[in-house]
Formats: structure tokens, sequence, C-alpha cells
């Protein structure tokens, strides 16, 4: 078992996370973010080889996104980086349904290093930590496609189920697809998170261009308008993308937590709260 483990985004979503379950289990990992020392910036080459000094087995997420141009020429420099090195095992965290992180994957799965890839569905945090927070805080949530049903899943069973992986190597050569429990629609979220919250949560369906032109009008990158237009156009209405699967309770035993779960846990710690204006 290695326990010379890099964790690429080590202070992210999942990342964070899998450096807490390896933490739990006595492994100090090393953390890959461009503000840990050595840093690691997936823009500067020559950082990596720092990073990856002395390292056994690698968990990757890539930032922002494996379907953004230029992420598959990173992860095909890092992996032959990384073979070079003498890195016997990689993790990644794909996206389920995507074209793009399905080349990534392929180029992991070709290195000739052992692997296991994670192909999640769409985070749960991303309501909390990431790019629906400002909706819910706003009061006002306006989203297209309100009525398709996703598998939302927690980011808690990604990272344990990521660092079940990384010290097994029963898994090598395996993808593992990881999906909440059970199909949830924006609205349905919506209507969860008011009613733990106590807060009064309007919900506005749009068309997807109606969201972009907002977004831009809101002068949010163009990068990160395009990343979101693609998730919503290719990965969000992707029939395969609406299966749950089962690979979380087989690999953790135990059954994999609930949007409502979820939303209980969030809310006590206040991210949600209304933000009050002081005078
Ligand atoms: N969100 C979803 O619903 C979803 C669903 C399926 C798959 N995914 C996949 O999940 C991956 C992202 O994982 P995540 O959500 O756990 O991470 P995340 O929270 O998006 O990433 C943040 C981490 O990346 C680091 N980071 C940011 N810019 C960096 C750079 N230029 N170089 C090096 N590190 C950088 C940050 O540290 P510093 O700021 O300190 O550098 C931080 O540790 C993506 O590849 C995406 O395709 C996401």
């Amino acid at each position: 078992m290695s326990t010379n483990i890099l964790v690429i985004g080590g202070t992210g979503k999942t990342g964070r996370r899998v450096v807490k379950q390896l933490q739990n289990q006595g492994i100090e990992p090393k953390i890959g973010s461009r503000n840990a020392t050595p840093s690691f910036d997936w823009n500067q080459k020559d950082t990596w080889v720092a990073a990856l000094h002395g390292i056994e087995n690698i968990y990757i997420t890539y930032y922002p996104d494996l379907a953004v141009p230029g992420a598959k020429e990173a992860i095909e420099s890092l992996v032959y980086l990384a073979k070079e090195l003498g890195v016997k095992k990689i993790v990644l965290l794909s996206g389920k349904g995507e074209t793009e992180a399905e080349a990534c994957e392929k180029i992991v799965m070709n290195s000739g290093v052992n692997y296991t890839i994670v192909r999640a569905s769409w985070f749960n945090q991303n309501w909390s930590e990431s790019f629906f927070l400002d909706a819910v805080l706003s009061g006002e949530v306006a989203l297209p496609m309100s009525n398709i049903p996703i598998p939302f899943v927690d980011a808690d069973d990604i990272a344990e189920v990521a660092a079940t992986v990384l010290l097994d190597d029963s898994y090598n050569g395996k993808i593992i697809e990881v999906t909440g429990p059970e199909l949830i629609t924006f609205k349905e979220i919506i209507s969860i998170i008011e009613k733990a919250t106590h807060r009064t949560l309007h919900f506005h369906e749009i068309t997807l261009q109606q969201y972009i032109d907002g977004m831009t009008q809101q002068q949010i990158p163009a990068e990160v308008v395009w990343l979101i237009e693609y998730l919503f156009s290719h990965v969000l209405t992707n029939p395969k993308n609406q299966q749950i699967s089962h690979d979380i309770e087989l690999i953790l035993n135990r059954k994999a937590k609930t949007f409502a779960a979820y939303v209980k846990e969030t809310a006590k710690t206040g991210v949600w709260d209304e933000i009050t204006v002081s005078k």
C-alpha cells in the first residue's frame, strides 16, 4: 500500500475530502495546488516535477473541468511525466457522459500505469461550494431544463470512493461510476433547500439562451460561460447521465448519500443563510 500520495486539487471540493479520508487512516498526502509548497500549477509545467517527486499514487482533479480546451493535452503531459518519474497508480476524477473527459480517461487507461477512473455525475456541492450557490443566496433561482432528472452525487461519497481505490489495488483497471441514489430535478432541489433553510426561494424557468445572456451581462468570464453552456447542452441532456449507478454502495458497503441528507447537513453550516446587509 502506497502512502506517497499526491492529491491534485487537494483543497478543492473532492480533493480536500480525499485528503481528510487519507488523514483519517494515518496517511499525510501531498497537496497539489497553486498555494501548496511546492506549488503545482496546471498552467506552469515547470512546477510539475517537484510536485511529483517521490510520489507513487496520484488523485487527479483537473481545474476547471476536463471538458475545457487544453485539458486533454495537460492530462497527456502530466500522465507521461508521472510515468517517467515512477508513479505507480493514477486515480482520475472524470465526468459522466462527457466526451472530452472520456478522451482523458483513455489517456490514463492506455498509459501503462495502473489506474482507476472515478466517473462522477453532477456534485451536490455545486449548490453550496460552486456555481449554483450565488443563485440560492440571492433567493432568485433562474435555470433552464428544470425538469431533467439528475443523479446528483455527494462529494463526501466521491472522496471516500477515491480514497478507497487509491489504497486498494483490487480496483486497478476499473471504471467506477459514482452517482447519488436518486434522480432529482432543479425544481425539487430548490424546494428541498427552501424547506431546510426556512427561506423563500423563487424558482424561474428560463431558456438556456436567457441563462447564457444573464451570465454574460453579469460579466462572468467567457470561458466559464462556455463551460456552463457546454455542461447544460451536452452533459445534462445526455440520457446516459440520467441513470443511477450502485458502485458507491458496492465499494463502501453503505448507501450513497441522498440529496436531502446533504441539504440537512449543509443547512446547519449556515452557508445558505440569507445575507443581511448592516446599515
Ligand atoms: N462539479 C461537478 O458537478 C463535476 C461533475 C463531474 C466531474 N467533475 C470534475 O471534477 C473536477 C474538479 O474537481 P473538484 O470539483 O474536486 O475540484 P475544484 O473544487 O473545482 O478545484 C479546486 C482545486 O483546484 C486547484 N486549482 C485551481 N486552479 C488550479 C491550477 N491552475 N493549477 C493547479 N491547481 C488549481 C485549487 O487550488 P488552488 O486555487 O490553491 O490552486 C483547488 O485545490 C473537474 O475535472 C470536473 O471535470 C465535476
